[in-house]
């Protein structure tokens, strides 16, 4: 049998677990907030707020040619002109893929390529010293051209259809 302090010990015990975890909701929902808003990262470097007007893709494939980016990429479905010599690089864009890339990542990877290197590739294929071997326009491209490579390149990019993964059966 337990003594009379035990048993006060034991629900002085209970109560304060009991505050605790009601304490401990608000604290909890702020800390979900933190860790919401922070996977949203939504600092002053964020993308938040960031949209682009709608491109024209037609004009982003005269672009595309013109500015020489298929001196290192195909598209997908698209003639384009052939090139003389070695390619430096050859990264093919547009295509099936498991989820489009948001504009945001298209200009990214076009006005700051090194920022995250294209999936899939050997690293000495697409970069040195970790550099993405792209060249780097961001003094020559208009924001306009910009706008229509998205438009031209996003049009290119299919969303594959979904494979459910095929288990044994299970008896
Ligand atoms: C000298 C070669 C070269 C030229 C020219 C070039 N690129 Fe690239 N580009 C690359 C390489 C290498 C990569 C892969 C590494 C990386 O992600 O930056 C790449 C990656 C990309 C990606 C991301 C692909 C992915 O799957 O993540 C896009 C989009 C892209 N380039 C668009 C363009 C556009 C638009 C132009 C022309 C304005 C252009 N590139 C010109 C070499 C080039």
């Amino acid at each position: 049998m337990k003594t009379r302090t035990e048993v006060n010990k034991t629900i002085s015990g209970r109560s304060w677990r009991l505050l605790a975890s009601r304490r401990a909701l608000p604290v909890l929902a702020i800390g979900a907030m933190v860790v919401i808003t922070g996977g949203c990262n939504m600092g002053p470097k964020s993308g938040f707020g960031f949209t682009l007007p709608d491109g024209d893709a037609e004009r982003g494939k005269e672009t595309f040619v013109a500015m020489g980016c298929h001196h290192c990429h195909t598209v997908q479905g698209v003639d384009l002109p052939p090139i003389d010599g070695e390619r430096e690089a050859n990264v093919g864009l547009g295509g099936e893929v498991v989820r489009i890339k948001t504009y945001g990542e298209l200009v990214t990877s076009i006005v700051n390529p090194s920022h995250r290197l294209a999936k899939g590739y050997a690293s000495a294929d697409i970069a040195v010293d970790g550099a993405s071997k792209m060249v780097n326009y961001n003094d020559q491209m208009t924001v306009s051209q910009l706008i229509d490579l998205v438009a031209f390149l996003q049009s290119h990019y299919q969303l594959a259809e979904f494979e459910p993964t095929h288990y044994a059966p299970y008896y």
